[in-house]
């Protein structure tokens, strides 16, 4: 039987995603096993999640490092010394170095509310209601050193309606990412997945236009 992948989940806040992906793991228990989850804040309830699921956590408290180098550097020697085959951020808020997204290209993967390359950075939400937009929605990514925008795997769309808000859309985009990522991270560790030349490929095809969510199973 093939082993599952390990992987290792990047945090900042309260861990939906997170638990989105140990839940999947738990019915899924060939696909990955989450070896280590990493927050760069303390006393975030992600952290919380990851206990109670038995899973290790580590602290590397981002205020603690002089530089954003140095702090980078701390993180990498942790994923290093964990040998995961996969790196998931999920609503970890750091910008990355490049020398730390270069060491881990093509093993790293970020999912981001929007549709990118619409609202790169903070305040997705808020940007797409002020910009009148009739969708919103996420993306899944390969991290590359230019933020946010990394050869994209699967975006999913949702509609803006006169009655949302920035809570509702937040809410309805947080619904598309607990049932994408853990999608994603079993197409990577079925061997679906690459990242050449600077191309998300899927199943040795370049993806010429991102997964749809929608198209699958939502
Ligand atoms: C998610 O919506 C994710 O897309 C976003 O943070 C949220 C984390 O929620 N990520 C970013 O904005 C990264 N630029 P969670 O902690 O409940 O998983």
């Amino acid at each position: 039987m093939k082993q599952p992948i390990k992987i290792a989940v990047l945090i900042s806040g309260s861990g939906s995603n997170l638990q989105a992906i140990i839940d999947h793991q738990k019915q899924h228990t060939e696909t990955y096993q989450i070896s280590l989850v990493i927050s760069n804040k303390a006393h975030v309830y992600g952290l919380t999640r990851a206990k109670d699921a038995s899973i290790p956590t580590e602290l590397i408290d981002h205020t603690l490092f002089a530089t954003r180098e140095s702090f980078d550097q701390a993180l990498q020697k942790k994923l290093d010394n964990a040998q995961v085959d996969l790196i998931v951020l999920a609503g970890f808020m750091r910008i990355l170095t490049p020398q730390f997204t270069q060491h881990f290209l093509g093993k790293m993967i970020n999912i981001h509310p929007s549709l990118l390359p619409k609202y790169t950075g903070l305040n997705t939400h808020q940007r797409a209601l002020n910009a009148g937009d009739t969708e919103h929605g996420l993306s899944i990514h390969f991290v590359t050193p230019e933020l946010d925008s990394g050869p994209i795997i699967l975006q999913a769309k949702i509609p803006i309606t006169s009655q949302d808000t920035v809570e509702t859309l937040k809410e309805k985009v947080h619904q598309k990412e607990h049932l994408a990522y853990p999608q994603v991270i079993e197409w990577f560790s079925e061997g679906k997945l690459a990242l050449k030349d600077n191309q998300a490929w899927f199943e040795q095809t370049v993806l010429t236009k991102p997964q749809q969510l929608n198209a699958l199973n939502a």
